[in-house]
């Protein structure tokens, strides 16, 4: 039976103010949920107040992004071991947005997920299809390739220290999410590639949807049989909202 996990991703948002007032707010709405996972993204300059304020609650911490390197003359970058210094357990790797906007490629993404693993982060590993990419047809060939750039890499067996993440990038940052129908179709292609190399390892990898997650919506998506939780992001940033989407979750 897999546990089910949501994680915030606040992408660029965010003050010391702002992020202390949805801490605690998140620190007191799940203290009581004990049967589901859940993780806060930070913006990098705000994971040590995660830390600060998170040590001890049932909620973990982690980054948006990672430089492969594990040290150097890289100005503007961030190693793994610094996400780890503070107490990250968790990294997204290869979102759309970073895929669209910052150059990231199947293999950008795929030295960023071996890293994030190789300092013992936990990836959480983005995969999705535009609208045109559905339009066409294409959104196993998408979803496949990106699936695929980790799997022949580095083997299925990544995937027991690894969550998988379906963002359709045109249900990111949208008025509405995917139909519940239409993400177990993808999750459940998802599963069954996996479950070509390791049917053990497909049962177990969790795989979360993202995209509009709402408190509305998150029932009917976390109901579907292979999604496991929500990569969650706008209603990530208040209280009021991502409570009610980890109670779901909780069950
Ligand atoms: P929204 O929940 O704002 O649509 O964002 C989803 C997302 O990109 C999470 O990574």
């Amino acid at each position: 039976m897999r546990r089910k996990m949501v994680v915030g991703n606040w992408k660029m948002n965010g003050s010391i103010k702002q992020n202390e007032i949805l801490l605690q707010g998140l620190i007191a709405g799940l203290r009581d949920l004990h049967d589901a996972d859940f993780v806060v993204c930070t913006p990098y300059p705000y994971i040590g107040q995660a830390q600060a304020m998170l040590q001890g609650s049932n909620i973990a911490w982690g980054a948006q992004n990672l430089c492969s390197a594990k040290d150097g003359a890289l100005t503007g970058a961030v190693a793994p071991s610094m996400l780890v210094d503070y107490g990250c357990t968790h990294v997204i790797i290869g979102h759309s947005e970073r895929r669209a906007l910052f150059n990231e490629t199947d293999d950008t993404a795929a030295a960023r997920f071996n890293a994030a693993l190789e300092v013992g982060l936990i990836p959480i590993f983005c995969m999705g299809e535009s609208r045109e990419e559905r339009d066409s047809d294409w959104t196993d060939y998408i979803v496949g390739r990106q699936l695929d750039s980790i799997i022949r890499r580095f083997g299925p067996e990544v995937l027991k220290n690894a969550v998988l993440a379906y963002e359709p990038l045109w249900a990111v940052g949208a008025d509405e999410p995917a139909t519940p129908e239409q993400a177990q179709e993808v999750h459940d292609f998802i599963r069954k590639r996996v479950a070509r190399c390791d049917t053990g390892i497909a049962a177990n990898v969790r795989i979360l949807y993202g995209g509009s997650v709402r408190p509305h919506n998150a029932a009917s998506l976390f109901g579907m049989p292979d999604v496991d939780g929500g990569l969650v992001g706008r209603a990530s940033l208040v209280a009021e909202k991502f409570v009610p989407i980890c109670e779901v979750a909780n069950g």
